[in-house]
């Protein structure tokens, strides 16, 4: 059978409430077009992010049941701790409330002022938590990853020779190398084995420890089967395997590839630096036998680990995604090329060209999107990013808009459904207007500012 349907049944739902466009129009004025400002009630489909936002199963509900909630020593944690192992065999796993939450544990042993450290792309928080800690942060991906329209089949690559020249000029002052699976800002774009081993090579020979930010690791091995040579018959979890088999840590959000709502860590072979680190958790998180989470928190994830590395499961993922681009690449729409793993991106830039960046062209299709079909996306682009400490303002280097799949939440029907609001859109583009920000505070104004549609 050629067609890829959903591998699994739904044994629970949620209601979506349906609303009409005028409904919308008058959602979209209340919250001064800020759609982080919504109800979620009022959103039919929310591609907001594909962050704790997923189904869990039956066996991770059941799990959760099973969790123990010990303050110290609780065997959830044992669980937890086992299958992260079964994975990613690192020495010393840290459990913490979120990706960020390790990220913030890392870097504050780490980032100091004159430090400096190399990414394919930092995630925004990676960048805070480094540049908190008056450190550098510096995104080194190639060249064809900042490339909508380019097809490399691994665009979340680390530029190599970049890579080399920057600890030869940083020297001491780069504390770790950083690579990001999937490339998350950079489109969801995939990481090949062996750039991978090739960051990890260059890393050690300069003596640098090697990090891996591994939120999207079972996305990035499914592309790595599909896509790179002689990787075609071997299991997610060997591949999987030998993506971090040469690293010396790596941070994990497990509100992606573990199937969970909350929760993360830090893995480290360092013992200095995991006591170092744990003394911190104990601070900030809590006991390192728990983290910031709760005991069925850690069991949700130990069974969330065993069920993403699934490969029906990630043959569905990935190509709905890719059902979605070719289609709206059919119909004309500048789409962010091939699919990434957790997410649509739309070049509103190129779309709507007739609105200039300080208009913020990705605000005005996220905009019209909800108010056409009441789906909710998240503009990436000037507004998220255009704004300087100084108060000035001028274009990020693209204006996009994020379509992000939960997992294992939306069905076909829903994808159709996104498809036919963008028609619906290509036929109205012209008149589709700007914004301007009357509104915002200093800092991350993407979240509360207040907008004005330009007539
Ligand atoms: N690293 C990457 C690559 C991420 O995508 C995220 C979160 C984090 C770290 C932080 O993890 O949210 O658990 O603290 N990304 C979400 C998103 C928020 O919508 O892309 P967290």
């Amino acid at each position: 059978m050629k067609t890829i349907i959903e591998p699994f049944r739904i044994k629970s739902i949620e209601p979506i409430t349906m609303t009409t466009r005028s409904q919308r129009q008058t959602f979209l004025q209340e919250v001064d077009y800020n759609l982080f400002k919504l109800h979620s009630k009022d959103v039919i489909i929310d591609l907001l992010t594909d962050s704790g936002t997923g189904a869990m199963s039956a066996k991770q509900w059941a799990a959760i049941m099973g969790g123990d909630e010990s303050y110290a020593g609780s065997p959830s944690f044992e669980r937890f701790q086992s299958a992260v192992q079964n994975l990613m065999p690192f020495d010393h796993i840290i459990p913490t409330h979120q990706g960020r939450a390790a990220e913030a544990i890392l870097f504050s042993i780490l980032a100091k002022p004159g430090k400096n450290f190399p990414n394919n792309t930092h995630f925004d928080t990676t960048r805070g938590n480094i540049e908190a800690g008056g450190a550098m942060a510096h995104d080194l991906v190639i060249d064809e990853g900042k490339d909508p329209t380019n097809l490399h089949p691994f665009k979340g690559n680390m530029n190599l020779q970049k890579l080399e020249s920057y600890l030869t000029e940083h020297g001491d002052s780069v504390p770790c190398v950083m690579l990001t699976i999937t490339n998350n800002a950079g489109g969801g774009q995939p990481v090949s084995l062996e750039n991978i081993r090739a960051v990890a090579k260059i890393a050690k020979a300069h003596g640098r420890p090697f990090i891996i930010d591994g939120c999207r690791f079972a996305e990035n091995a499914y592309f790595i089967k599909k896509r790179e040579d002689g990787q075609q018959n071997r299991s997610i979890s060997d591949i999987v395997r030998d993506c971090f088999a040469d690293a010396d840590g790596m941070t994990m959000s497990a509100k992606k590839d573990a199937f969970a709502n909350i929760g993360g860590w830090l893995a480290l072979n360092d013992p200095d630096l995991a006591d170092l680190a744990r003394a911190r958790l104990i601070q900030t998180e809590g006991f390192p036998t728990y983290g910031g989470l709760a005991g069925r928190d850690l069991d949700a994830i130990a069974q969330g680990l065993t069920e993403i590395v699934e490969e029906d499961y990630l043959a569905y993922r990935i190509r709905t995604n890719e059902y979605i681009v070719e289609r709206l690449d059919n119909m004309g729409i500048p789409v962010v090329k091939p699919a990434g793993g957790h997410a649509v991106f739309i070049d509103a830039r190129a779309w709507l060209s007739h609105i200039p960046p300080l208009q913020y062209p990705g605000q005005s299709v996220a905009a019209a999107l909800y108010e056409t079909g009441g789906i909710r996306s998240c503009e990436i682009g000037t507004v998220m990013f255009g704004r300087h400490p100084d108060g000035t303002e001028s274009p990020a280097a693209m204006d996009l808009v994020r379509l992000a799949m939960p997992r294992r939440t939306y069905t076909q029907s829903h994808a159709d459904y996104i498809i036919e609001a963008f028609g619906e859109l290509a036929e109205i583009k012209q008149d589709l207007r700007g914004f301007r920000i009357v509104k915002e505070p200093k800092l991350m104004r993407h979240f509360t500012c207040q907008f004005e549609p330009l007539s």
